[in-house]
């Protein structure tokens, strides 16, 4: 696979183009300075290449539900493909209805994460992947009975081994983990109104959206929202109403770290409502304005509201194109 990043144009090139007229010329060039292209691909770690074998088989997996205990229950079924990649309700449901603590982020540009989840308690994907089919909130089954599951089919036998040549028994945890997390690393979406906008592409966004972008640099979002995925990776204190989840504390016990979580990424956040660790907040404008309120401490008009939100609107990318396995 090769990807090629278009060349970011310079702050001066831009002056240029902005004063051409298309766009208020003034001082964009500056703000621009604050956001950085999406990558066709995040870093990859060097023990866990990305070779179409592996992705394919990471792609079976992530939609496979009998590694579940239920034997209905996949990756996709809370990180639904349809639904943003995530499930478009509060909290996940998981094995046997269990409603859990936290809303499901979604899984696009995630490999862009220097933590996974709000706690941040895995530093990685493949850290991640498979811890949710252990959960008993989640899939509920053993890691010994799920590599037994896959080991039931032929086909899985052939992929595993085509994913991983060299390992004489190659259907066990750690393929699994890398072969998802491998997966996982294609669920990007570049090219967003702001992408576009920040290669040069002046009339990507809408006047408004230009507004709400100065707005989010001058009132101080970007100092927790910033980077590619529009996140520092770091944690902050954060209190919902009514919410008992002590976050980060979880973690370390350090009582610095309590009710603190991860800045989520705000790329598609227009598309992964409702917001927050438990998804109590329904809409963009109602997040905007507690994340003004909480985290900077101002109150923003509702002209001001708008134009933030409109921004937002301009992280939605291109969706990865992802082709449905069809599973043994
Ligand atoms: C029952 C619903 C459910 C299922 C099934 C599920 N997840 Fe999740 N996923 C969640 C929730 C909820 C979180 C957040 C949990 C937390 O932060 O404590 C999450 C977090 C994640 C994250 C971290 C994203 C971030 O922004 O930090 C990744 C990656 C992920 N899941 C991948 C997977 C994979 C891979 C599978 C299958 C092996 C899977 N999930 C199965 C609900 C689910
Ligand atoms: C001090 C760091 C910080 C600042 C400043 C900040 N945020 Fe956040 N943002 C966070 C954290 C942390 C969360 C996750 C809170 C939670 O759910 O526990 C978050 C969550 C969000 C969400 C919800 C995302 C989701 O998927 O649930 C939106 C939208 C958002 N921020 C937008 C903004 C905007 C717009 C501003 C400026 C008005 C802003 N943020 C300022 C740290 C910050």
């Amino acid at each position: 696979m090769t990807f090629t990043t278009l060349p970011r144009l310079s702050a001066t090139a831009l002056a240029l183009v902005l004063s051409a007229g298309a766009v208020h010329a003034d001082d964009i060039a500056e703000y621009m300075d604050f956001f950085e292209p999406l990558p066709y691909l995040p870093p990859i770690p060097a023990d866990n290449t990305m070779t179409p074998e592996k992705i394919e088989l990471g792609t079976m997996l992530f939609f496979e539900p009998r590694i579940s205990g239920s034997g209905v229950i996949s990756c996709a079924t809370c990180h639904n493909p349809a639904l943003g990649w995530a499930d478009r309700i509060p909290r996940a449901v998981g094995h046997g209805g269990q409603v859990g603590e936290r809303n499901t982020p979604t899984v696009l540009n995630s490999g862009f994460l220097e933590s996974q989840f709000w706690d941040g308690r895995e530093p990685d994907l493949e850290g991640q992947a498979l811890g949710p089919i252990e959960a008993d909130i989640e899939m509920n089954m053993t890691l010994a009975e799920a590599i037994e599951r896959l080991k039931e089919f032929d086909i899985y036998h052939e992929h595993f081994s085509a994913a991983f040549p060299d390992d004489p028994d190659p259907i066990n945890q750690q393929n699994v983990a890398l072969s998802i997390a491998a997966f996982e690393r294609t669920l990007n979406t570049p090219n967003s109104p702001l992408d576009r906008f920040l290669r040069g592409d002046v009339q990507a966004m809408t006047e408004t959206q230009v507004e709400g972008m100065k707005l989010f640099v001058d009132a101080g979002c970007v100092a927790c929202h910033n980077g590619p995925a529009l996140t520092d990776s770091n944690f902050h204190r954060f209190e919902l109403p009514g919410s008992t989840d002590e976050g980060r504390f979880l973690v370390t016990g350090d009582e610095a770290d309590m009710f603190a979580f991860r800045t989520p990424t705000l790329r598609n956040v227009a598309v992964t409502y409702p917001y927050f660790n438990n998804g109590s907040v329904a809409d963009l404008h109602s997040a905007v304005q507690l994340m003004g309120q909480q985290m900077l401490g101002q109150d923003f008009t509702d002209d001001e509201l708008d134009k933030l939100v409109a921004f937002m609107h301009a992280l939605t990318g291109e969706m990865p194109r992802v082709e449905i396995p069809a599973l043994p």
